[in-house]
């Protein structure tokens, strides 16, 4: 349904813009996390990072996601995207990104709380997820293989 018309390449361009701001910072938060589970629970430094890692949250990566997902599906519907092979195949490891995001703002709430369930080594496995989600992507949506 073409209906942005010369406003199309405006939203892709708005689109990609803030999957730049949400791809930084689902890159840096578990940095943060490592560093903020060498800290002792209630100490000022603990409570810094529950500080930067709100703020992240906040302003950088809830906006950027809900930005991404609406000018996203603004640019299915304009090109019909739902038809074709690449796009489901970028829409599942989207869901999937999207899926870590919930994880990340659920693993700050559990630093807040005092809690450190996970390793600094499963932290930096589990940093792995962003870019190799990312790479699929970009490949889908723009090689088009199916
Ligand atoms: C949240 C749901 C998302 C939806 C519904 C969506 C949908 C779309 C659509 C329909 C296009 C236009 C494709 C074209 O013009 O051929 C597009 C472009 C693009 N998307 Fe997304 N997208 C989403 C999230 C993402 C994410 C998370 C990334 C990267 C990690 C991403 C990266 C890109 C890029 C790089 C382009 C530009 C491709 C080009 O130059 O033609 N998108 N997206």
């Amino acid at each position: 349904m073409a209906y942005l018309g010369a406003a199309y390449l405006w939203v892709k361009a708005a689109h990609v813009i803030f999957v730049i701001f949400l791809m930084a910072g689902l890159f840096m938060m578990p940095r943060f996390f490592v560093y903020h589970q060498e800290t002792a629970p209630g100490s000022p430094e603990d409570r810094k990072w529950i500080e930067r890692e709100t703020r992240l949250l906040r302003i950088i990566l809830n906006p950027s996601l809900v930005l991404v997902w609406l000018f996203g599906l603004m640019l299915m519907v304009e090109i019909g995207a739902w038809h074709f092979g690449w796009f489901h195949l970028k829409l599942l490891f989207v869901l999937g990104l999207s899926a870590y995001h919930g994880w990340i703002a659920g693993y700050a709430k559990k630093l807040a709380r005092g809690e450190r369930p996970l390793t600094d080594r499963q932290l930096r496995m589990l940093n792995e997820v962003p870019g190799i989600a990312a790479a699929v992507i970009v490949i889908a949506v723009i090689v088009k293989p199916f």
